[in-house]
């Protein structure tokens, strides 16, 4: 029988042991972790994102600092709010959400953040450290939250076909990456890739992040095979808008192993994750030991199920 891989239930669990952290820290060393997020424009899903962010934060016992600028706003005054909170005691973190107007160029805004407030790891240094593989940066918080996912339901990974489809540097790229630290034998496809179905179906683990609404039916799918969808796709059905994946998840249902649900797989992990790479960065700016075991704290008297 099918897995359905339930991240809204993990991630709630997640987002309660990081907030039992934080408590610690609050009362033990009088650090409350400060999350900043610049949202620029209007665009209806970002607010969606930018606004669930910083909710949860505050939930988990964070402070939250919102920013919201106009789609018009000239590079130079974001660079200008970007440089005041990597200055900002209160702040640990920072998010700008992307995608930002033509007129920002993102590679400026990202790397004006310091690299040790960069809690989405898209910083040059911390994807050079999380690249290398050497234990240190910021890993990106989708692609953590699909290793978190994987890792739970498949244990070992080592030797096995993992194909991911997408080469964006938020999910696709770092993704590829972690995979592969993760011993496994990885391909990246994308929009020019041949044969797309046959390198789905020769994949024991599928990552999909290309933003193209049902694309991967069933037959694309090997059986068995472990399927992560981080597709969020907004569509219209019966007058109603609804979310919908890159995977056909009633057609691959019948025939993978394992397989994330939309809503309710990747998205909430994303967020849990933020939280925790927020916490990771106070810990890390006050150098104090960060709680590593916290997933496996979290998750502990859980039953794990079988691949
Ligand atoms: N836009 C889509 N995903 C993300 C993300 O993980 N971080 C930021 N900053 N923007 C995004």
């Amino acid at each position: 029988m099918t897995n359905i891989i339930d991240g809204k239930a993990r991630a709630a669990r997640l987002r309660a042991e990081i907030g039992r952290q934080i408590g610690i820290l609050r009362q033990r060393d009088l650090i409350t972790p400060g999350l900043a997020v610049i949202l620029v424009g209007e665009e209806p899903a970002s607010q969606i994102y930018v606004r669930n962010k910083a909710n949860q934060a505050r939930e988990a016992g964070m402070s939250s600092f919102e920013y919201r600028l106009a789609n018009s706003v000239p590079q130079d005054k974001l660079l200008g709010l970007i440089e005041r909170l990597n200055g900002d005691p209160e702040v640990h973190g920072i998010l700008v959400q992307l995608p930002l107007p033509p007129q920002v160029s993102e590679a400026r805004v990202i790397q004006a953040i310091d690299p040790v407030k960069d809690i989405d790891g898209f910083h040059p240094i911390n994807v050079g450290l999380v690249a290398t593989g050497s234990g240190e940066g910021v890993v990106p918080c989708t692609p953590l939250g699909c290793m978190m996912l994987l890792t739970h339901h498949l244990g070992e990974m080592r030797g096995k076909r993992a194909l991911v489809l997408g080469r964006s540097n938020i999910v696709g790229k770092p993704m590829a990456s972690l995979l592969l630290q993760a011993d496994c034998t990885v391909t990246t496809a994308h929009s020019a890739t041949h044969s797309l179905a046959d390198e789905c179906r020769r994949a024991d683990i599928l990552v999909s992040a290309v933003g193209r609404e049902s694309m991967i039916g069933g037959d694309w799918i090997k059986p068995g095979a472990t399927v992560i969808d981080v597709g969020i796709n907004r569509v219209e059905r019966d007058g109603k808008v609804r979310l919908v994946g890159d995977v056909d998840f009633d057609s691959a249902r019948e025939v993978a192993g394992a397989i994330t649900p939309v809503p309710g797989g990747v998205g909430p992990m994303t967020i849990a994750c933020l939280l925790l790479n927020t916490l990771a960065a106070t810990c890390r700016q006050y150098r104090l030991p960060f709680p590593d075991d916290i997933v496996s704290r979290a998750w502990e008297d859980e039953v794990v199920e079988a691949p």
